[in-house]
């Protein structure tokens, strides 16, 4: 017997992506050095054409040549340690897929250095945690063409559909898939502390009880904000501990972690010099958030009077319906004008229609928001901005009001909600035809002879400021 695939790391996703292949007829061969990761999936295999090795020859053995390799292993050494014991059983033409969430860079060295030994190599972003791996993941593919045609029909077949289109398609060379990932999950950094954002303003501000909270992320989830992270939290605030019949949200340290896919997001948006302010600002959220013992202190240390609320709760409600609706669409609009921009830097050609189409199903930042931004897209594919769609820009400018009243409540209140902020910052500085900044380019000029541009002239120009 010879196997189509070859999966190393029989983890949650390893081992769930390799059951979803046998699902969908393909024939796999997993391999992990842990004996028990190796029993566990051949016997949630069952009769489906897929089975593990615990010795790597035992596993590269007895794959169809050319080989496919994807390795669902942690981003970072490992990934090197694994394609460094791969490399003298492999041969020219075979192809390695690295499926985690490695930085973009590593892909691209990882694809050069295997190149020269004329193995293949593709990254490739998956969304969509055990469930989407089991179940239908969105895939974002990246890496050479002729790769990707190699397992299109699997991964065609293994993705999520919606409405009989699989959310997987090729994305570009070198490291579009992991980019795309990357930005993905910027995107979903900015979405989860919007929601939290939310969550802070009903709970603390408007005093609203787990379970009405519930009912709210429930009937949000109904209409236009219908999104997996919004259904998933309506589940959470109902989600009563065992231990304490206590509802578990209240029981969990308010420190959130990250593995650092949103920094990079951030930190490549700054380099390529797009402005992503909701994401910057959800990365330092959870920086803050990590800050416990020092909030706990200055709980103490800075109190100032902030008022309590005393209006219309229903109100507010709606208007906070709506403030999370244009924060929403201005989140994937900083998202895909990063992407925009990146494609042209690293020579990606990326097609965002197919982006927003391969993130309608299985991925964590799934909306029914993202069809609305992938006809933006089929639309103009050049669009250099989600607010510059009509259908997009309409629907913003009707919710901006209740943008203002939230977060003009939520200074009032006190309660910190740094995403709502930078969107509404975004959206009015993106729509201002004139900006400060010729003052800053005034005071660059005067403290450090930067020159400056006029706007009655052509040229560049310095003065004498004294
Ligand atoms: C996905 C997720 C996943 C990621 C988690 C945790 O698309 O399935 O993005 O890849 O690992 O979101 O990320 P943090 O630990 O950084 O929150």
């Amino acid at each position: 017997m010879s196997y189509d695939i070859g999966v190393v790391g029989l983890g949650v996703m390893g081992r769930n992506l390799g059951v979803n292949i046998g699902d969908h007829g393909g024939s796999g061969r997993g391999y992990d050095k842990d004996l028990s990761k190796v029993q566990e999936i051949e016997t949630e295999a069952g009769s489906r054409a897929i089975n593990a090795a615990q010795s790597l020859e035992g596993f590269v053995s007895v794959l169809s040549t050319p080989r496919v390799i994807m390795l669902l292993v942690p981003a970072g050494q490992v990934v090197d340690n694994v394609i460094h014991e791969l490399i003298p059983q492999l041969e020219r033409g075979d192809l390695i897929i690295d499926a985690g969430n490695s930085h973009f860079k590593d892909t691209d060295l990882r694809a050069k250095s295997l190149a020269e030994k004329g193995v293949l190599y593709m990254g490739v972003g998956i969304s969509g945690g055990e469930e989407g791996a089991r179940h239908g993941p969105s895939l974002m593919p990246g890496g050479p063409k002729e790769a990707y045609e190699r397992v299109r029909s699997i991964f065609e077949a293994v993705a999520a559909q919606v409405e009989g289109v699989p959310c997987a398609a090729y994305l570009g060379p070198g490291s579009a898939g992991h980019y795309v990932k990357m930005v993905h999950n910027g995107i979903e950094y900015g979405l989860m502390q919007l929601i939290a954002e939310s969550y802070d303003l009903m709970k603390r501000g408007l005093r609203l009880s787990d379970e009405e909270l519930s009912v709210v992320y429930s009937i949000w989830n109904e209409a236009e904000l219908n999104a997996y992270l919004i259904e998933i939290t309506s589940h959470i605030f109902r989600k009563v501990d065992e231990r304490t019949g206590k509802r578990l949200v209240d029981l969990i340290l308010d420190e959130a972690e990250q593995k650092g896919t949103g920094m990079w997001t951030s930190q490549d948006a700054m380099d390529i010099q797009v402005p992503t302010p909701v994401i910057d600002a959800a990365v330092v959220a959870r920086n803050l958030s990590a800050l416990k013992s020092e909030r706990e202190a200055a709980s103490k240390n800075l109190k100032v009077r902030t008022s309590r609320f005393k209006g219309d709760r229903d109100a507010i409600l709606t208007q906070l319906k709506g403030a999370m609706y244009a924060s929403m669409v201005i989140t994937y609009a900083q998202g895909m004008a990063q992407l925009r921009t990146a494609s042209k830097v690293y020579e990606y050609s990326l097609n965002l229609e197919d982006v927003a189409r391969i993130w309608r199903g299985g991925c964590i930042i799934r909306a029914a928001l993202l069809e609305d931004i992938r006809a933006a897209f089929h639309a103009h594919p050049d669009l250099p901005n989600l607010l510059n769609d009509d259908h997009l820009s309409q629907a913003v400018i009707s919710k901006q009001k209740d943008l203002r009243t939230v977060v003009g409540l939520a200074v009032k209140l006190g309660l910190p909600i740094p995403c709502l902020m930078a969107s509404l910052a975004y959206f009015d500085g993106y729509r201002s035809a004139w900006l400060p900044a010729n003052l800053i380019q005034a005071q660059r000029d005067d403290f450090g002879a930067h020159t400056y541009e006029r706007v009655d002239t052509r040229g560049v120009f310095h003065t004498n400021w004294e």
